[in-house]
């Protein structure tokens, strides 16, 4: 089947069709995600692979008034201090990865209806990463591993398969390095320990249908130019 005419409203059946029709989700509908679904969803997750089993990972789900006072507490993180990240956010890549970041940018704001000239307007659209983009839950993936290059394989081999089996339960996500910019917040409002690092987190539940934002799809270099076979 084309994986373009498979709607992300509908359940993924394979793993292809979950890979090729999971995109960033930045419109939700209101509607509550049921907690027996996330529970299957972050359960499975935890089959994840890492480095010599080691499973950094903690996963904290917050839906409800919990997520609206989060919410609240990290928008006014953002508007009032600068990201404090407790992981090395890059910063320089190689000149093709620049060109498909800026790509990202006019795409987005392009779809969003925002001039790129428009700061505050830019402004605003980052602060919906700190309201979940409107998705009824948040999650956080926490770690009080040393935060070496494995940890963060192991994070984002259990970031991967969060997405692909929210696919398949017919859910949308956005993962957002956006969520780990403020981890003081998250750890007063969740009571974690300060040895729990807050690396990132994402948004999951129904996408919003007729976004044009859910519509936009990012493109892919392709097969011939990435992969070698010997
Ligand atoms: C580690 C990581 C961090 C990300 N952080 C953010 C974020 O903070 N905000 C956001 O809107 N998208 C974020 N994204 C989504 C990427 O922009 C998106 O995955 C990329 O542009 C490819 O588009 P696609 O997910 O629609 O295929 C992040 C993705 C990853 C893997």
């Amino acid at each position: 089947m084309n994986s373009e005419m498979i709607s992300i409203h509908e359940s993924a059946k394979t793993t292809t069709e979950a890979l090729e029709t999971r995109h960033s989700i930045r419109e939700y509908l209101e509607e509550p995600v049921p907690d027996e679904i996330l529970q299957r969803i972050f359960k499975k997750a935890l089959r994840s692979p890492s480095w010599k089993n080691s499973q950094p990972w903690k996963v904290h789900i917050v839906s409800g008034n919990k997520r609206e006072e989060l919410a609240l507490e990290l928008t006014k993180a953002a508007k009032e201090s600068s990201p404090q990240p407790e992981t090395n956010w890059p910063e320089s890549y190689p000149s093709d990865a620049k060109k498909r970041m800026f790509d990202l940018g006019m795409k987005i704001y392009g779809v969003a209806g925002i001039d790129r000239k428009d700061k505050e307007a830019r402004d605003q659209f980052m602060l919906r990463n700190f309201e979940f983009f409107g998705a009824p839950t948040a999650v956080f993936i926490t770690s009080k591993f040393d935060l070496n290059f494995f940890v963060g394989i192991d994070l984002g081999c259990f970031l991967q398969s969060s997405l692909l089996l929210a696919r398949e339960e017919g859910l949308g996500t956005c993962p957002q390095a956006a969520l780990g910019a403020f981890p003081d917040v998250v750890r007063n409002h969740l009571g974690l320990p300060k040895e729990e690092k807050v690396i990132l987190g994402l948004s999951i539940g129904y996408p919003k249908p007729d976004s044009e934002l859910n519509r936009f799809h990012t493109p892919r270099e392709s097969a011939e130019d990435l992969l070698r076979f010997y």
